[in-house]
């Protein structure tokens, strides 16, 4: 049967697909190619550059200066678009300070215990930049590292490679790292991550991105309201440095039970001693289905005030998920309104935390040979 031509060019743009003709049957348009333009200057001169993708409904702005999320705008339930994702408008802010808004996140996401480990017998001293820890791949880590952006359309999805040679010893890391992030806009909307590097010595990776999450907008204040769901029965208990112990404790009867939707404030002031030097949540949930061959949806998030939801697939066996706790007041964002304490939230997929000094965790193991991977999916709703 012939479909009616413009039936379909209709249910298109209700799905908010464009939609062309070709010889007389409609087809939803690739996405156009994304837009570079100039996003500034570092202090050696180093152009910085802002790319511009749209599909699928989902809008995206990405610096080549740390992979950085700098705009992620998405409809509500009326249609409505907001920035769910805090950023900076300007470069001078992020390079002054930025607590890894949209960042992505490596060498290694989250803690290295006094920033040390070892490897085939060889011990490696890492660059410490969170107290006695390194975090985030120490000082000058790849949210601080300009990327070569390169970008695509394929089939109807439109995306940015993002690619990256950590040096041999960069922050302390052994091994010439090649890293290559893919961004996709798909054009359902979803905004898929897919990570990737090889090395040429045994090295430790664990890459990630590290998005703070507004569904009501970014500047509109709190996320306590926010509903979470994380299909983990246990988690990661920390030290008072947020080193994990190296513990899976239960998540039932405690704050961390997120098994069903839950607001994120409800049990956020309950004083569990796990609590307290997180000033709230920060720490490492162990996702039920483990490492997976791909990626499955292991968190959702939602907004009740506007409808927008976001639900996450991974491959990867653990979830980050931080609550903006060290948001102080000090910092104005794109939109040009302070970020005070939980104003947005972080669901970091990766290994788990100081998994090089943990022989019962996960492996984050890199050898030369072998390719690092990791897939996240995001797939936003209203
Ligand atoms: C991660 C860490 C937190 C904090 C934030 C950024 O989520 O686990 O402790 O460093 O990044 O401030």
């Amino acid at each position: 049967m012939e479909l009616n031509r413009r039936t379909v060019i209709a249910g298109a743009a209700a799905a908010g697909i464009a939609a062309t003709t070709l010889g007389g049957t409609a087809q939803a348009a690739p996405g156009h190619k994304p837009v570079r333009e100039p996003f500034g200057r570092l202090a050696d001169g180093t152009k910085v550059y802002r790319w511009s993708l749209e599909n699928g409904g989902t809008r995206m702005k990405v610096l080549s200066y740390g992979g950085v999320v700098q705009r992620l705008e998405v409809p509500d339930r009326h249609g409505r678009y907001a920035n769910v994702s805090l950023g900076f408008g300007d470069i001078g802010d992020y390079v002054a300070g930025s607590p890894y808004f949209g960042a992505l996140i490596g060498r290694y996401g989250n803690r290295i215990g006094k920033g040390r480990f070892t490897l085939d017998g060889t011990s490696y001293q890492l660059s410490v930049n969170d107290g006695e820890n390194s975090l985030h791949g120490g000082a000058q880590g790849f949210d601080k590292r300009v990327w070569d952006v390169e970008p695509f359309t394929r089939g109807a999805d439109v995306g940015l490679h993002l690619h990256r040679t950590s040096l041999d010893g960069e922050m302390g890391y052994p091994g010439t790292l090649r890293t290559r992030v893919t961004y996709t806009l798909t054009r359902r909307g979803e905004w898929r991550i897919d990570y990737e590097a090889t090395t040429d010595r045994a090295t430790v990776v664990n890459l990630t991105s590290h998005v703070y999450w507004n569904l009501a907008g970014e500047g509109s204040g709190t996320i306590e309201d926010h509903e979470l769901t994380i299909a983990a029965a246990r988690y990661t208990p920390t030290d008072a440095g947020l080193i994990p112990t190296g513990e899976l404790a239960g998540v039932a009867g405690t704050p961390f039970d997120f098994r069903r939707a839950k607001p994120v404030g409800r049990d956020l002031r309950a004083g569990h001693e796990q609590q307290v030097p997180a000033k709230g949540y920060d720490h490492n949930w162990v996702l039920d289905k483990g490492v997976t061959a791909r990626p499955e949806h292991v968190a959702t998030l939602r907004d009740p005030r506007s409808g927008r939801t976001l639900r996450i697939a991974t491959d990867q066996p653990g979830l980050q998920f931080y609550s903006g706790n060290f948001l102080d007041g000090t910092l104005t964002g794109t939109g040009g309104r302070t970020y005070r304490q939980g104003d947005a939230l972080c669901l970091e997929t990766q290994h788990f935390p100081d998994s090089p000094n943990q022989a019962g965790f996960p492996s984050t193991v890199l050898r030369p040979g072998q390719t690092y991977r990791s897939t996240t999916l995001h797939t936003f709703g209203a």
